[in-house]
């Protein structure tokens, strides 16, 4: 097997070649933002959103960068092409770089640190369309920026985690009385024929997969409501879903010892997993 092949400052190397100074604001800080950018069969998902994303990021942390939509995806083709595989998940990391331990920005120092890497991405388990996923709500407890892609990520960690340790797949985030949205997904939920996901605010990630299920639901007369979910809707939803770049539609069937609905994946999941799929399959073409 050929080692995996990474970009780092300017240069490709294999990943056992790839060092970072210990003194880069990334370690020692989480000072950085990232991206999570699917590819199916070499072709990239929704890619100018994805840039889109990643330039609102490196503003929100008030990181300039001066490279074009075109220079990334010369630099992510090439890593795509380097690497073996035919659907990948393109891991994209920059940090304001290295310079001497303070927290204020460095005036002197390396300039930010560029890091992309490629792995497989595999499919969700079959059985995931029979028996969905568990969620459980938890106490929605980062910060108050939650619409940067900041690679400190120590409160989702520790959420995902705590839903782990529960026997579960995802944490379900709950902000005074609101669910805002999981530790690495997004949500929707169906009552009554009519999608609803939380509307866009500082409180939850733009979503790239969210994005498109909005999208998807307009362009075929769906109704999607975009607004907030009460802790309480949850409990009587008719479906819940959890949404990702690399989970794409994960359908809720338990949250917290109950069943939603009648525990199983509902009609409104497999229409829209349909046209997902069927989105997702032209891009190979
Ligand atoms: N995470 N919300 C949070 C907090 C996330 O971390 C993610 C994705 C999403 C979904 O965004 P998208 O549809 O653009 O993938 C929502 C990525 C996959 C990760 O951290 O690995």
């Amino acid at each position: 097997m050929t080692e995996q092949v990474v970009f780092l400052n300017g240069e490709f190397m294999p990943i056992s070649e790839a060092k970072v100074s210990v003194l880069d604001r990334g370690f020692i800080f989480g000072d950085g933002v990232y991206e999570v950018i699917p590819a199916y069969g070499g072709n990239l998902f929704r890619f100018s959103e994805h840039i889109q994303r990643l330039n609102n990021s490196l503003a929100g942390i008030r990181l300039p960068l001066s490279k074009s939509e075109n220079d990334w995806l010369q630099i992510i083709t090439d890593l795509i092409q380097k690497n073996e595989g035919l659907d990948q998940s393109i891991y994209l990391q920059i940090t304001r770089g290295v310079a001497a331990r303070d927290h204020g920005f460095p005036k002197f120092g390396s300039g930010p640190t560029i890091f992309a890497m490629s792995n497989p991405l595999y499919p969700q388990p079959e059985k995931i369309k029979e028996t969905g996923v568990v969620a459980v709500t938890l106490v929605d407890n980062r910060w108050s920026n939650c619409h940067i892609k900041a690679i400190s990520l120590l409160a989702n960690i520790l959420l995902r985690q705590e839903a782990l340790e529960q026997q579960a797949q995802e944490a379900i985030l709950i902000k005074e009385g609101h669910a805002t949205e999981g530790a690495a997904s997004n949500l929707f939920i169906v009552k009554d024929h009519v999608i609803k996901t939380p509307a866009k605010s500082s409180e939850l990630l733009p979503g790239i997969t969210r994005d498109l299920i909005v999208e998807l639901a307009n362009a075929n007369n769906i109704s999607l409501e975009e607004g907030e979910i009460l802790e309480s809707e949850l409990l009587t939803a008719d479906e819940i879903w959890l949404t990702s770049s690399t989970k794409e539609i994960l359908p809720v069937t338990k949250l917290n010892d109950q069943l939603v609905a009648n525990g199983r994946p509902g009609q409104m999941w497999s229409r829209m997993m349909k046209l997902y799929q069927a989105y997702k399959e032209g891009l190979r073409k």
